[in-house]
């Protein structure tokens, strides 16, 4: 078999593309045995919010650099590389941001990922995160268009907290017409992500719990990351899932559940009298990288096969450069062969400040 590589990109934080030996494997294995499932795509690097956690205004002003429209894959772009991944193994698609809804048009573009079917015939599985702030309206037409779920993001339930939080002083009660009307269009089960950080909100843990418990709607509480380089992560600054589970299970009786797939990254839990489920994301103190078969499509079409990562490979460059699709599926085999990504197994404060993507950049 000839060795060739086909694209040749180190600029900063791009990674040269490792060498494509021959025809894409199906299904991708990486380094660690893991398979490739699930495909993230940011459709904007912009937001209208400025979580303290995420984009924190002091780095994210209005100076800020932001992607030109020029440099960001254009819907046939996105599509066309779906396709591909699809054929290289993906089951899952899920839309990000920065805030995905403030891409213009983003209903066409969910009907074009929609309408792409799995090698078995099915279709694929498309989901997307949003802060909500636009959700009250879009919600019937992202249904309409072939949306299968949403995640909102919602950190507190009263308005000082929360607007703590987004810094943009959004109000909660917005977000709940949001989620009510993604409910009300289909696009469920609503899952919803509660970011907690010490000192900030975890006296909303309890009274989030209780207001969404028996409405169907799934709440995650997810540990505070060190995404990114600019959220001044410290560990002092995690609540630990397991002291969360605790608190919970003191207030109201609750059992684990088995996963709904394998890798799932919430571990579930239920209430005993059957009122539903919550989840919590232990990305710190239990890193489940073991089982990550996440990949990541930036804004601009770079690959990136951790959130962690520092670099990314350039898949904009392959679309752009006349490069076919059974070049390009072959690349993304190539780099899921070499892919060996386990930063959260690894973390530490001395990992912490190193020059991470933006989660802003690359969605979550
Ligand atoms: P579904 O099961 O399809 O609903 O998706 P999910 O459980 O993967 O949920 P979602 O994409 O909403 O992820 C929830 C949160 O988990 C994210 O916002 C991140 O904070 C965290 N997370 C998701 N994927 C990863 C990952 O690959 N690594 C780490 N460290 N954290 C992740
Ligand atoms: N730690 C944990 N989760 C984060 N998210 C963004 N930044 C962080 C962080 N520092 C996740 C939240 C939000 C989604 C868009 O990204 O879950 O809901
Ligand atoms: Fe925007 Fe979501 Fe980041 Fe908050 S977490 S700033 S809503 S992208
Ligand atoms: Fe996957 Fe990287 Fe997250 Fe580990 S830290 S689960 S390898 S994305």
């Amino acid at each position: 078999m000839t060795e060739r590589v086909i694209a040749l990109v180190d600029a900063g934080r791009h990674k040269p593309l490792p060498p494509v030996t021959g025809p894409a494997a199906s299904p991708a294995q990486d380094r660690l045995g893991r398979a490739l499932r699930d495909l993230r795509i940011s459709v904007t690097d912009r937001c209208n919010f400025r979580c303290v956690y995420c984009m924190p205004k002091e780095v994210f002003g209005k100076d800020y650099p932001y992607l030109a429209h020029s440099e960001l894959l254009s819907f046939e772009e996105i599509t066309r590389l779906a396709k591909i991944f699809v054929d290289q193994g993906i089951e899952k698609i899920r839309l990000t941001g920065g805030e995905p809804l403030l891409r213009r048009n983003i209903e066409r573009l969910i009907e074009m990922l929609a309408a792409i079917s799995l090698p078995n015939g099915e279709s694929v599985e498309l989901t997307l995160t949003t802060n909500a702030s636009l959700l009250a309206k879009k919600a019937r037409a992202l249904k309409d268009a072939g949306l299968a779920r949403v995640t909102v993001s919602l950190d507190a339930l009263d308005d000082p907290t929360f607007m703590a939080m987004n810094d943009a002083d959004f109000p909660v009660a917005k977000v709940l017409a949001g989620i009510d009307a993604a409910d009300a269009a289909g696009l469920a089960p609503v899952k919803i992500n509660m970011v907690v950080k010490r000192g900030v909100n975890e006296h909303s843990i309890l009274p989030m719990a209780r207001r969404f418990k028996g409405s169907g709607h799934v709440l995650r509480f997810i540990e505070f990351m060190d995404v990114g380089a600019t959220n001044g992560w410290r560990m002092d600054d995690v609540i630990a899932s397991r002291e969360i589970i605790r608190m919970l299970s003191e207030h109201m009786p609750i059992e684990p559940i088995d996963p709904n797939y394998p890798g799932e990254v919430a571990e579930r839990w239920r209430y005993r009298d059957g009122s539903g489920e919550i989840g919590v994301i232990s990305s710190v103190t239990q890193a489940f990288c073991r089982s990550c078969t996440r990949a990541r499509i930036s804004t601009e079409g770079m690959l990136y096969t951790c959130l962690f990562a520092t670099a990314g490979y350039d898949f904009r460059d392959l679309l752009r450069g006349g490069k076919s699709d059974a070049e390009i599926r072959a690349a993304i085999a190539a780099v899921w062969s070499v892919r060996d990504d386990r930063y959260s197994e690894i973390r530490s404060a001395e990992t912490a400040p190193q020059r991470k993507i933006e989660m802003s950049y690359i969605g979550g």
